[in-house]
């Protein structure tokens, strides 16, 4: 049995659909209730919904030896984990975005609001800049309009977001999309099972290209 950690939320849906497609379907999955495991003997996988932050923890520590972790996770938590293939869906963009005619005072320390520290940090190390972090948990596009930061760090999909709050995409820090991730230990002991829903992923990956 393969243990699969799916990202609450459109992506895992989109994710499961693509595992389903490629072979790996739990009709289960479908009912409409507030369960959270489900699975299927006869295919050997048993799916879980998690927060999507959480998706790389259960890998990492096993609890599921595989899952769908969007590219800006792996990047903010460097989880110790395999990354087997990019599934080219959930594509956004890591930016800074501020007011459009956002000007930096050289003589003042950058204000930075984020759910991505870890990644804002390293991008503004890159270019030896101090910066002030501030971690937010969510709309983070609040922060310079209310003057509590300068910029953002955030995940911009379609651009609604910051269009409709005055706000603008300043720099582009790094291109993300949903990755295909393995437990460690799981990769060793289940390698069969595992390569074999990756590559089956990989060939309904193909085969949609194909078809676009
Ligand atoms: C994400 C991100 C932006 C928005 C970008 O927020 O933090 O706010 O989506 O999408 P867009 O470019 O298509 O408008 P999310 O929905 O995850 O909510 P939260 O960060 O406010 O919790």
């Amino acid at each position: 049995m393969i243990n699969v950690a799916l990202p609450k939320g459109r992506l895992g849906e989109k994710a499961y659909e693509t595992l389903a497609a490629a072979g790996f379907d739990c009709p289960a999955i479908l009912e409409k209730n507030r369960k959270l495991t489900f699975e299927n003997p006869e295919k050997g996988v048993r799916y879980f919904w998690v927060k999507p932050s959480d998706v790389s923890i259960y890998v990492e520590r096993g609890a599921a030896d595989v899952g769908i972790a969007g590219k800006d996770i792996l990047l903010e938590y460097s989880p110790d984990v395999y990354e087997l293939l990019d599934l080219g869906m959930g594509r956004c963009r890591m930016c800074v975005a501020g007011p459009e005619d956002f000007y930096q005072d050289p003589n003042k320390t950058l204000r930075v609001a984020t759910k991505f520290p870890h990644i804002a940090t390293r991008y503004y190390d890159s270019r030896s800049q101090d910066i002030d972090i501030i971690k937010l948990n969510g709309s983070i596009e609040l922060a310079p309009i209310l003057g509590l930061s300068d910029v953002i760090v955030d995940i911009v999909e379609t651009g609604k977001t910051l269009l409709e709050n005055h706000l603008a995409p300043l720099e582009t820090i790094v291109d993300i999309s949903a990755r295909f991730i393995s437990n460690k230990v799981s990769y060793k002991f289940k390698h069969q099972e595992i390569l074999a829903m990756r590559d089956a992923l990989e060939r309904n990956l193909t085969k949609k290209e194909a078809a676009e």
